[in-house]
């Protein structure tokens, strides 16, 4: 073993990022920099992320990324050791794009590629940022993913259940298109609902008279937009107050959802559990603050440990896939030119 420098690349839905981290052999693995290019105004205009758009502007972005990375690290090209990319699950174009530019690097480098799942960088950041241990359990909740894990390892996570039709990110991002409010939904809804009353519309929790770990979220949207109706044709338009009680309202069906099935989860996992059992939560939905605080106070009634990460590492990043790399690297993980892009490709 020795100090390794790692760049990552992420590219799989609307943010290019590039990261290089530094990880002497046994320690802390040390963030360098970490740059993250947003595309939503590209988007704005079509109420969602066009893939066509999205995997031309990554195209564009990744070099300049790169560079920036170098820059603010103070890396040369030469001092890197390997090179991760997120090799999928995504949008195919941009995770193509990304997977181009890492396999140019490598093999103009001359050093060692590794592909990475965009879900299991989110999994493993629990381990970048507080040094979790395995086992630990997950809730990985995105926008385009909701799933209960147990990480074991870097390349051996245990599914215990997840949503059985949309994610909770993207049930934000439908109320904000409804409401009219600015995308990505899920910081512009929790915006409006800081002025809301969470009480005065009575969202359906699906799936919560069911056991096991399994959610539901589209009944919730179907119930949001009935209720904007009802008020669009009692009143022939919304409120801004209207606008906001929808939002907490939601927002406060979502995180009861969320947090009554974790503690259904954690009371699974307890049965089989490991001394000092922890709940980590990743992924976009993780940087809601109520969302955080439910799932917190879950973990404290139930003895169990709480860790989130810092809300710049739940959304997408490149960091947690320069990390899950590294992971994968030490683990003797190699990828090389025949690394395909996959648009498709569970935990
Ligand atoms: O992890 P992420 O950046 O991308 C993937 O889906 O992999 O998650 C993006 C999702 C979007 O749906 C966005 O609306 C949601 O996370 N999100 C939030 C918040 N910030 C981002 N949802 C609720 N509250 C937030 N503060
Ligand atoms: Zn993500």
């Amino acid at each position: 073993g020795k100090e390794l420098i790692i760049l990552g690349l992420e590219s799989s839905c609307d943010d290019t990022a590039a990261a290089i981290l530094r990880q002497p052999d046994g320690g802390p693995a040390e963030i360098l920099a970490s740059v993250v290019h947003g595309q939503n105004d590209l988007h704005a205009a079509f109420g969602g992320v066009v893939p066509e758009i999205a995997a031309r502007a990554h195209a564009e972005k990744l070099d300049i990324c790169v560079e920036e990375a170098l820059a603010a690290s103070g890396v040369a090209l030469r001092d890197l050791d390997a090179i991760a990319v997120t090799a999928g699950p995504g949008l195919i174009g941009g995770v193509m794009s990304g997977v181009m530019c890492a396999k140019g690097l490598a093999a103009g480098l001359n050093i060692p590629l590794v592909g990475v799942n965009h879900l299991a960088g989110h999994a493993l950041t629990p381990r970048l940022t507080d040094q979790v241990a395995f086992p630990y359990l997950m809730l990985l909740v995105s926008g385009g993913h909701c799933q209960f894990l147990i990480a074991r390892g870097p390349d051996d996570f245990t599914r215990l259940g997840g949503t059985i039709d949309d994610a909770p990110g993207e049930a934000f991002d439908k109320t904000a298109r409804l409401l009219g409010l600015p995308q990505p939904g899920g910081p512009s809804v929790e915006q409006a609902a800081k002025d809301g009353d969470s009480a005065r519309f009575a969202f359906p929790r699906p799936l919560l008279d069911r056991p096991g770990c399994d959610l539901s979220f589209s009944g919730l949207k179907t119930a949001l937009l009935r209720a904007r109706d009802a008020l669009v044709t009692d009143q022939g338009g919304l409120t801004e107050q209207d606008r906001n009680d929808l939002c907490a309202s939601f927002q406060a069906a979502v995180a009861d959802v969320l947090a009554k099935k974790t503690a259904r989860t954690i009371a699974a996992y307890l049965e089989d559990a490991p001394a000092e059992p922890l709940l980590a939560v990743a992924g976009g939905v993780a940087a809601n603050q109520t969302i955080r605080a439910a799932l917190e106070t879950v973990c404290a009634q139930m003895g169990v440990g709480f860790t989130a990460p810092p809300l710049a590492l739940c959304t997408d990043n490149a960091a947690m896939i320069a990390f899950a790399g590294l992971e994968r690297f030490r683990g003797g993980h190699r990828d090389d030119m025949r690394l395909a892009a996959r648009p498709r490709w569970p935990l």
